[in-house]
């Protein structure tokens, strides 16, 4: 049978960094080495009295369906995270908790947008902003983020892009794929005109624990804000807990109620196990977590020294994330090239900066989730491989 899709599905993208896992896997199954620097993962263990925490529910039991929004103790263990980090304290029934942060995007966009209505996201950026606000018919408006600002954005630019069809701005600090972090400067210029205009806004800030230099601003702690803003964070990258599928949103209760119907719609709850191990994760220790992070900062000084010593690579030194966005213009070729030769010619698996939307040309994303020893192995083969292109 010929199966007809629907046309909405021509407009849905994807995050190109599990395409590249799955080529890479392919060749590593016909005995190639390959090096790893394409994920967007902690390759940490998740730290253990997290693991006892799903261990022990499961065994009491914790087996079962939770409700739509999330068990009521990790609601309220998220409210005090929020008022510790960003000093502002939620409602517990703002708080919704999701299958990873990622569908808080998705339920957002389809709650809010309308055909046509303007969203504007940051240009290179997590993929998933620019294909669903397409998927559920907006306008995806592109803010460049630019490598002479430290990936930060032009404030004149931004307000030149906004208009009266400006039903959201999506902001993320700590950035993928750049590393970079905004300031209190670049979010107040967004909080203003999310005032003056009536917009809403998506904070993603799953990195917010993440970051070596600078301070980490929250667009929701900024004056008039919770009312307008989606704050969305998650338990993937901070405690290494990608597999286990746990993100949270804070947003108004009006959206927040949309927000639970969307997901007993779907996915009827997030597993039940993993939100009781994530009020252990929130209680802490962060021994662990600090540790991971001080590493992360040394593989990153790691990688930028490496990246600046090869010929027609140059890169700025990232703030937060795990991410290095090296400049590769000088080589010559395509960043998509570069990923292909990379992957097949020196089995170094990295993403193309237009993974990342079309202002990511001439650029690549090295993920440093990955020790020393496998960072100086990658490196060392593109050098080899670059000489001969
Ligand atoms: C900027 C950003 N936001 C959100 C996510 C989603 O993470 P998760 O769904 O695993 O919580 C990611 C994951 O790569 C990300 O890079």
């Amino acid at each position: 049978m010929k199966i007809k899709l629907a046309n909405r599905m021509d407009r849905l993208g994807t995050e190109t960094a599990f395409e590249v896992m799955g080529k890479a896997k392919a060749l590593e199954a016909q005995g190639k080495e390959i090096v790893y620097l394409q994920i967007g993962e902690p390759d940490f263990p998740t730290p253990g009295h997290i693991i006892e925490a799903g261990v022990t529910a499961l065994r009491a039991g914790e087996t079962h369906y939770a409700p739509a929004a999330g068990i009521m103790p990790l609601r309220q263990a998220i409210v005090e995270e929020v008022e510790s980090r960003r000093g502002v304290r939620p409602k517990p029934e703002e708080v919704v908790v999701t299958p990873g942060a990622k569908p808080i995007m998705y339920y957002l966009l389809m709650a809010v947008i309308q055909s046509g209505d303007e969203v504007i996201y940051p240009n290179p950026g997590f993929p998933i902003y620019e294909s669903m606000i397409n998927f559920v018919g907006g306008k995806a408006v592109a803010l460049p983020l630019l490598e002479e600002k430290d990936f930060r954005f032009d404030a004149d630019e931004f307000r030149s892009l906004v208009t009266d069809r400006t039903k959201l701005i999506i902001m993320n600090t700590p950035m993928n794929p750049t590393g970079g972090i905004l300031t209190r400067e670049d979010l107040e210029a967004v909080a203003d005109v999310a005032r003056e205009r009536d917009i809403l806004v998506l904070s993603d800030e799953v990195y917010k624990n993440i970051i070596y230099e600078g301070e980490h601003v929250s667009l929701y702690a900024l004056p008039g804000m919770p009312e307008r803003t989606v704050l969305l964070d998650g338990f993937s990258k901070t405690y290494a807990m990608t597999g286990w599928r746990l993100g949270w949103g804070v947003m108004p209760v009006e959206l927040a109620q949309r927000v639970e119907k969307l997901m007993i719609n779907s996915n009827s709850c997030t597993a039940t196990f993993s939100q009781h191990a994530a009020i252990q994760a929130l209680k802490g220790p962060n021994d662990e977590v600090d540790a991971m992070v001080e590493t992360f900062r040394e593989r990153r000084d790691f990688i930028v020294d490496g990246l600046n010593k090869i010929d027609g690579i140059s890169c700025i030194t990232p703030k937060g994330a795990f991410y290095a966005f090296p400049n590769v213009k000088e080589i010559g070729m395509s960043s998509q090239e570069l990923e292909h030769h990379f992957l097949y010619d020196a089995g170094v698996a990295i993403l193309s900066g237009t993974a990342f939307g079309k202002y990511g040309a001439g650029y690549l994303r090295f993920s440093y989730a990955n020790s020393v020893e496998n960072i100086a192995l990658g490196l060392e083969k593109i050098q080899t491989v670059l000489k001969k292109l």
